[in-house]
């Protein structure tokens, strides 16, 4: 324990002076490399000749659900990351406690590193552990797989009664909440075929990272949970969330600013907030989200569907090419106050604006303000499809409103 706390700090140390560094360039965007999963089957698991398998249980780790793992996976993970050849970590069946823990780069293995986690992660409740904001923090890694099939249970239920009140009262002294899984400039990584199970924050949260892939992922967090993100992403390039499933207390997936190129396929989201982007334009030269393309998902007893927020009055100009497409929304739930201002770009879908609401449940306070999209492709108007829905227009409307 107190060598884990030791070691612990020399790394906190050395990632707060990377932090400095890269503070003064926040603003930059990511810059995607070459994508070194483009084409390959993703799917499959596959180890490497001669890789090495370092289970957590050969560095002392216990299954019991009591013993604080935390130095065990530490040392399994700095043998993996400084080997010279192939290797990864194994986190066997049972359930291991893990506080806060950096699986930090850069890694020496001549490729990708891989995370097989097939039991339970679980994450001690002392918030006063996570000094660092986040739980189980990846950074500055280039080739990362996380898999298995395993769970991790964030056990936030005790911290959710802090953060309760964060949204509503924006003056309070709130700080975020740890995330459970949080990436940190990656490159080229994978998050598949794993579940997380009640984060204190976020269950997902990708910064400055490109090239990444989630797919397959099982996050479960109760619709009453504060601030449960399922997907948060700020600062990062490509990224392809696929079929996946998200019941959580807050948006499913959140984008927020320099967020470029994200596909967002089969999607299964609620309950939850739904799928959003922002709040945009709060704040002078923030990055612009661009190319977001949400595809074939679902929302079932979302409280939004999907959302842009934007500050209106503030600054301009920083949502563009998105596009929503084949989107179910079953109607148990009245979906209102949903804005979509000042969107403008290209489109895909030749309907730009679809607004298909339930009969039962009609849609309420739908705005739509300063619409500008244009078909891609060919040079053709786009079109606007309502139902059940008497949108408030404002501004520009290309495609041209409802009849
Ligand atoms: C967007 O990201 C995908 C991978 O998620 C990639 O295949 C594609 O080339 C990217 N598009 C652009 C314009 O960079
Ligand atoms: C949407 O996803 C379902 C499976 O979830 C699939 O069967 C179907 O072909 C997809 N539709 C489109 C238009 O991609």
């Amino acid at each position: 324990m107190v060598i884990a706390k030791r070691v612990g700090v020399d790394v906190i140390l050395w990632l707060v002076v990377a932090c400095f560094v890269v503070e003064g360039n926040e603003r930059a965007r990511p810059i995607a490399g070459p994508d070194i999963y483009e084409g390959r089957n993703v799917a499959k698991d596959v180890l490497a000749p001669g890789e090495i398998i370092n289970n957590v249980m050969s560095f002392g780790a216990k299954p019991d659900g009591k013993f604080d793992c935390t130095q065990a996976f530490m040392d399994a993970w700095r043998a993996t990351c400084k080997s010279k050849v192939q290797a990864r970590v194994l986190v066997p069946l049972g359930r291991f406690v893990v506080s806060a823990m950096y699986f930090a780069g850069p890694c020496t293995t001549p490729g990708p590193v891989t995370v097989q986690v097939e039991g339970t992660v679980v994450a001690t409740t002392d918030i006063s552990e996570y000094v660092d904001g986040e739980w189980l923090m990846f950074q500055d890694l280039s080739g990362i797989k996380l898999i298995g099939g395993g769970t991790f249970d964030g056990q936030g239920k005790d911290s959710w009664s802090q953060t309760e009140n964060c949204e509503t009262d924006s003056d309070s002294a709130c700080v975020r909440a740890p995330s459970s899984i949080f990436f940190s400039r990656v490159n080229n990584g994978i998050i598949q075929n794993i579940k997380t199970l009640n984060p204190k924050g976020f269950h997902i949260f990708v910064t400055n990272c490109a090239n990444i892939r989630l797919r397959l992922l099982k996050l479960t967090a109760p619709g009453t949970s504060p601030n449960t993100d399922g997907i948060h992403i700020s600062h990062s390039i490509n990224v392809k969330i696929s079929k996946s499933n998200i019941e959580t207390g807050d948006d499913c997936v959140s984008m927020i600013q320099g967020v470029n190129n994200v596909t967002i396929k089969r999607l299964k989201c609620g309950p939850g907030h739904g799928i959003s982007i922002g709040s945009l334009g709060k704040y002078q030269d923030e990055l612009e989200v661009r190319g977001i393309r949400v595809e074939n998902c679902t929302l079932v007893g979302t409280t939004n569907g999907l959302r842009i927020k934007s500050w209106p009055e503030k600054y301009s100009g920083l949502a563009t090419d998105i596009s929503y497409s084949d989107i179910t929304m079953p109607s148990l739930v009245k979906i209102a106050n949903v804005g979509f201002i000042n969107v403008k770009g290209t489109t895909i879908s030749p309907i730009a604006v679809d607004l298909r609401c339930s009969k039962q449940f009609p849609c309420e306070n739908i705005q739509l303000h300063n619409i500008d999209l244009k078909l891609l492709g060919p040079i053709l108007p786009s079109g606007a499809r309502c139902a059940n829905v008497k949108p408030v227009y404002g501004g520009i409307q290309m495609p041209p409103a409802c009849p």
